[in-house]
């Protein structure tokens, strides 16, 4: 057993005694980073990745050190989100990152294939092994928040990024959809088992103000993640409108260039939240 398990009441003659024991990786001794956050959802497709792209480029914008870790192996996209193309380079200390325009340093599966096209077919072991490199192995420097993009759901990668990695907080993103509570439940629980604090939801295509109206619209309904948060005694962080602007920034790598009033709040919870820590 490494001495990662000193000190731990399960360290015991002959390995460890506990199931679930949390044994932390090291991160790359070229990195010191002040903050982890995994940014969360129960499932695929509500904007996982945008959140955790708009939050690196808010919280770079104010003038942080900020670095993304692409821990959805399988279903990498924030390098197409912030313009990044090409192979990542490695140096005697490890895998660097690219650095992004907005000066975001981005570590992400499809910076080490050849074509970004290319799948990844793997099992969840190798899947999460190579996240735990993202940690170990990537020269990350010194940053104030490194953001991780977790894999969609609950299941083992998300489990390994749970127990390996020095999460500080995780943010959860959920769309406004009937199916909410149900699986927001669901990941609160497993962070809650993990002993990982939630920092709060972000309610994601929440509504649509379109130009010539006056009143925005709910498509899927109003309020309801708000509800959820305070049934499950989370804090509600803000909800984010689906807007052209920002799907066609995304399209074309200038994330960065999206600014929403809405998520600069966000962040700026998210940042007081961490400090009272
Ligand atoms: N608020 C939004 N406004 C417009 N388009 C959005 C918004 N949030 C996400 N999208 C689009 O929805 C799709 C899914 O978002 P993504 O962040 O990739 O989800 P996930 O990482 O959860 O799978 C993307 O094409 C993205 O550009
Ligand atoms: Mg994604």
């Amino acid at each position: 057993m490494s001495n990662k398990c000193d000190g731990c009441q399960h360290n015991v003659e002959g390995g460890c005694s506990s199931k679930s024991c949390i044994v932390l990786e090291k991160e790359n001794q070229w990195s010191s980073i002040e903050k982890v956050i995994g940014i969360m959802s129960g499932k695929g497709g509500v904007g996982k990745s945008s959140v955790t792209s708009l939050l690196a480029a808010t919280l770079a914008k104010k003038g942080y050190a900020v670095g993304i870790l692409d821990g959805d192996i399988t279903g990498p996209s924030i390098p197409r989100l912030f313009g990044l193309k090409g192979q990542a380079r490695q140096s005697e200390e490890g895998l660097l990152p690219t650095v992004a325009e907005d000066g975001v340093k981005v570590m992400s599966m499809n910076l080490l294939l050849s074509e970004e096209t290319e799948p990844v077919i793997w099992r969840g072991p190798v899947v999460s092994g190579v996240m735990k490199q993202f940690w170990t192995d990537v020269v990350w420097g010194e940053l104030d928040y490194l953001l991780i993009d977790f894999p969609p759901g609950t299941g083992d990668v998300a489990l390994t990024a749970m127990q390996s990695l020095p999460i500080d907080g995780i943010v959860m993103v959920t769309s406004p959809q009937g199916l909410v509570s149900m699986i927001v439940n669901k990941g609160i629980h497993m962070a809650e088992k993990m002993n990982v604090p939630v920092l709060g939801l972000v309610e994601n295509m929440s509504y649509v103000q379109p130009p010539s109206c006056s009143e925005p619209y709910y498509l899927f309904g109003k309020g309801k993640t708000e509800e959820v948060a305070k049934e499950l005694g989370v804090d509600f962080l803000g909800s984010i409108p689906i807007e052209q602007e920002f799907a066609e920034l995304s399209d074309q790598g200038k994330v960065f260039e999206y600014t929403n009033e809405n998520f600069d709040k966000i962040a700026n919870k998210v940042i007081k939240k961490l400090k009272a820590k």
